[in-house]
């Protein structure tokens, strides 16, 4: 059986993989834990932590192989694969989301858009064409998509989820502000920046309060 790794490690890994990648556009091949260390303002010894849950991909005396753990960092997160997504709800948010072309770089391919105003059913976005939500199942199954990004009003979000879900969504990317009731064999990652936003808000009054605020990047 595969090892558990902590959450808390999972949600380093982006991190690390684009530390990496930007390693590899500079032309780096390899890297030791204390170089990394300085470079992402973690300690050596979290890196190295962080890294031997995957079997030792450093070296001693010669550090990591960048290509390499950025190659298996994105195994790891199943981003060395295409994931099929749409985007439910096309006003600001969702077509924000739509016109940044790099998640397609990751994998990440917008087969749609959805939204119940008239007006945007049939305008395109970025090549990505806006449909109305009756064709909603049908696509998803046509199109095997695997994960769907909420970006509609929170009183909407549950009823599309539950639609979404039944036709085969595994991930909701959840920015509408809700919890929502998932079943077992369904993820649901929240995004509210507003929370992000609040947390900055803590860590700055914090400072100028003179408490013990953590600098540094989180
Ligand atoms: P918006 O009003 O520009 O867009 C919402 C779109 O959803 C509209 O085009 C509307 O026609 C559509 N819609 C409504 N009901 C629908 C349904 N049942 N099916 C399909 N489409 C439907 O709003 P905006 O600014 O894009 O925000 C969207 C949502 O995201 C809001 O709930 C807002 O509170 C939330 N939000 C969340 C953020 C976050 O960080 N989590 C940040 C900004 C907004």
């Amino acid at each position: 059986m595969e090892k558990q790794i902590s959450k808390a490690v999972i949600s380093r890994l982006p991190r690390y993989y684009r530390y990496l990648g930007e390693l590899m556009e500079d032309g780096v091949e390899r890297i030791s834990s204390n170089e990394l260390s300085q470079r992402m303002h973690v300690t050596a010894s979290q890196i190295r932590q962080d890294l031997n849950n995957f079997g030792g991909f450093g070296q001693q005396g010669y550090g990591y192989n960048v290509k390499f753990l950025y190659t298996e960092i994105a195994k790891i997160l199943g981003i060395d694969r295409q994931h099929n997504l749409i985007i439910i709800g096309a006003g600001n948010l969702g077509q924000a989301i739509a016109n940044y072309a790099n998640f397609e770089k990751r994998g990440f391919v917008i087969k749609g858009m959805f939204d119940i105003n008239p007006r945007l059913i049939g305008l395109v976005v970025r090549g990505i064409e806006i449909r109305g939500v009756e064709d909603l199942e049908q696509f998803i199954i046509e199109n095997e998509v695997q994960m769907a990004a909420l970006t509609i009003p929170k009183t909407k979000a549950p009823e599309i989820a539950d639609r979404v879900i039944r036709a085969g969504v595994k991930g909701i990317w959840n920015f509408a502000h809700v919890d929502l009731n998932v079943p077992d064999d369904v993820v649901v990652e929240n995004v509210h920046l507003s929370e992000s936003l609040m947390r900055l808000c803590y860590r700055v009054c914090s400072m100028q309060d003179g408490k013990s605020g953590e600098k540094g990047a989180s």
